[in-house]
């Protein structure tokens, strides 16, 4: 097609949208859930590693206001949560604890997102700041030291009514040295699986496949046992959602022996990389929003100074980045 330069434009612009289209309806037409028909398959499997491929080589999303992203910016983000999972964005740095908080608020209703309330370490209305720290609720938990933490998704350990769709982690003050985060959309980890082991996939699929035991929390409460699938539908699109962690402290899996091997390759899988994971060491200002992808953290060491004392927001959030 032979085009003018000005069209030209026009036409990549078009070009981009075209198959994001195509891709909605391959995920639509491709039934995840049932293992037992390969139909859409193959042609969902290829454009996820294709786009998976080159998604690790573009730059984040440019925000010129975290608080008010533009409409072009946010079709932006849409369409990277939609096709990968993950969308890694880049707004101007702002140092201000209630700044950010409010800007994150904005960020959050730009996309639709509605922030799970009711966390132990709750901030302000769902923000949580994630740093070194010591205070009594906060105290042991891993996320509040500077050790790494494996591949997981958040709240696994959540109810089944009150599972997380998303989060967004946003970068506030990057640490001296560490604290990197790799990133692993888990429809990846649903191909590599369905790909050398479909009948560990079917296992963790299984209603009762990964069990988190009671706990009582320091306040007092009590915090219910967690029973549930490992791959599950989200309650509102049918989307692949994952619930997992690869810590084997404080987990219960399915007593059969095809659960435990599932588990067992899972784990050793992802502790050997995945090519398609993407490594980053978010900058202030930076951040990820995510459909509760597969995520890590490097250990860290904060400087001396306050400006190299890691300060990481995360607001988690009950349903996925929003469809355009
Ligand atoms: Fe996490």
């Amino acid at each position: 097609m032979s085009q003018h330069p000005k069209q030209k434009i026009h036409v990549r612009c078009n070009k981009k949208e075209a198959p994001m289209s195509d891709k909605t309806k391959a995920n639509q037409e491709f039934d995840w859930a049932n293992l037992d028909s390969d139909a859409g398959y193959l042609a969902w499997r290829a454009t996820k590693l294709s786009r998976a491929e080159k998604c690790l080589s573009e730059a984040p999303v440019a925000l010129s206001d975290l608080a008010n992203p533009s409409e072009s910016e946010r079709k932006e983000v849409i369409r990277r949560c939609q096709e990968s999972n993950f969308a890694v964005y880049s707004a101007p740095a702002e140092t201000d604890d209630s700044t950010v908080r409010r800007q994150l608020r904005g960020f959050a209703d730009a996309f639709g997102l509605r922030i799970a309330e009711a966390h132990r370490s709750e901030g302000e209305q769902g923000i949580v700041a994630l740093r070194v720290s010591d205070t009594p609720e906060q105290r042991g938990f891993i996320p509040y030291t500077s050790r790494g933490i494996n591949w997981h998704t958040d709240g696994y350990y959540n109810a089944p009514d009150n599972l997380i769709s998303g989060f967004v982690l946003h970068c506030m003050v990057q640490a001296a040295e560490g604290g990197t985060n790799d990133i692993l959309d888990h429809e990846i980890i649903y191909i590599r699986l369905r790909d050398a082991h479909p009948e560990y996939l079917r296992a963790l699929m299984h209603p009762q496949a990964m069990a988190i035991p009671e706990n009582v929390e320091k306040d007092g409460s009590v915090r219910p046992v967690s029973v549930g699938p490992v791959f599950y539908p989200d309650p509102q699109t049918g989307r692949m959602q994952m619930r997992y962690t690869a810590r084997t402290r404080s987990i219960s899996w399915r007593d059969d022996p095809v659960t435990l091997e599932a588990e067992a390759w899972l784990r050793n899988y992802l502790a050997k990389g995945d090519p398609l994971a993407l490594r980053a060491r978010l900058q202030p200002g930076q951040g990820v929003l995510n459909n509760n992808v597969l995520h890590t953290r490097t250990p860290f060491e904060n400087g001396a100074d306050t400006d190299l004392t890691r300060v990481m927001f995360r607001v988690r959030f009950h349903n996925r980045v929003g469809e355009i």
